[in-house]
C-alpha cells in the first residue's frame, strides 16, 4: 500500500497476462502505520484501478507493521468499516467487499445492502457450518435444504483420497476441517482422530473417516459419563472409547 503505482503496474500486468478470462482484484488494508486517513486509501484505490481493477476487497483496519505481530495485527487496529461506505461514494463504478471482524449472519445481513460483498475469515475457518445456510439467506440459493455434514464428509473424504493419490499428505487438508462438527455431540472426538498423525499415516482415506465417525456416534452416546476423562483412541477398527465434551 505504501507503493500505489507499483500495485497499479502489477495489476496492469496481471490483467494483461489473463485477457480478461478471469477477474484480477485486490485485497487490502485502510492504511499502513501512520497512513491512516481515508486520503490515503482513497488514492490507493484510485491508483490502482487505473491498472484496470475493479473490485476491492477491504480488510477495514489499517496494518502496524511497525511493532505489531500479523496475528495482534487482526485484532488490535480499529476497524474502520465507515472508509468502506465512503470509497463507494468515491468510486461508484467499483465494487468494495467489506472484510473484518464479521462473525455472524446477522451481521453479514446488516452489511449486505450497503456494499457489494462481505469476507469473513476467522470465523468461517473457526465454525465453518456457520456457512450452511448463507447460501440460502444471502445469495438467492434454490436449495431448500441445508447440506449435512455427512456428505460434506463423504466429498471431502474423496477429495482427500485424490490428493493422496497424488502424493499429499491427508492432513495438509484434514487439519482445515477440524471444525466441521464443531459444537456437536462427539465433534471433539472426531476430530482427534483426525488430527492423529499415526491414524493419518496408516489408514486409508475412508478408514479415516469411518474411524472417526464411530469416535464421534460413541462419544455421543456416552457423553455425560464421559464428559471429564482423557480421551484414549481405541485399537484400529474398534469402537474407541470417548470423551465428549465439544
Ligand atoms: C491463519 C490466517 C491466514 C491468513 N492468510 C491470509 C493471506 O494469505 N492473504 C490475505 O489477504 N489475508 C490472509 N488472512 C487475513 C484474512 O483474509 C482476513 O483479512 C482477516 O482474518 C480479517 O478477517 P476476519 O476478521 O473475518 O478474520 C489470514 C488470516 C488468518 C487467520
Amino acid at each position: 500500500m505504501a507503493e500505489p503505482s507499483r500495485v497499479r503496474d502489477s495489476v496492469a500486468a496481471m490483467v494483461e497476462a489473463v485477457s480478461g478470462t478471469i477477474p484480477v482484484t485486490v485485497k487490502h488494508r485502510i492504511g499502513v502505520d501512520h497512513e491512516d486517513s481515508y486520503g490515503f486509501v482513497r488514492d490507493f484505490v484510485g491508483t490502482v484501478s487505473q491498472g484496470g481493477c475493479e473490485t476491492f476487497i477491504v480488510h477495514a483496519r489499517s496494518a502496524w507493521l511497525d511493532g505489531l505481530s500479523p496475528k495482534e495485527n487482526r485484532d488490535i487496529p480499529p476497524l474502520r468499516p465507515e472508509f468502506i461506505l465512503q470509497l463507494r461514494r468515491d468510486f461508484p463504478a467499483l465494487a468494495f467487499v467489506l472484510n473484518g471482524g464479521i462473525k455472524t449472519g446477522q451481521q453479514i445481513g446488516e452489511w449486505l445492502p450497503q456494499v457489494s460483498g462481505v469476507m469473513v475469515g476467522r470465523a468461517a475457518y473457526q465454525d465453518p457450518w456457520s456457512l450452511a445456510t448463507w447460501d440460502r439467506e444471502f445469495l438467492g440459493s434454490a436449495d431448500s435444504a441445508a447440506p449435512e455434514r455427512e456428505i460434506v464428509e463423504e466429498q471431502m473424504g474423496a477429495y482427500i483420497a485424490a490428493w493422496k493419490a497424488k502424493g499429499l499428505h491427508p492432513q495438509a487438508i484434514t487439519r482445515h476441517m477440524l471444525n466441521l462438527w464443531k459444537g456437536q455431540p462427539g465433534g471433539r472426538r472426531w476430530r482427534q482422530v483426525l488430527s492423529d498423525s499415526s491414524l493419518l499415516s496408516t489408514l486409508s482415506v475412508p478408514e479415516l473417516f469411518a474411524t472417526a465417525r464411530r469416535a464421534r456416534l460413541s462419544a455421543e452416546g456416552d457423553e455425560a459419563m464421559e464428559c471429564n476423562q482423557p480421551s484414549q483412541l481405541g485399537q484400529l477398527g474398534q469402537p474407541l472409547t470417548a470423551s465428549a465434551c465439544v
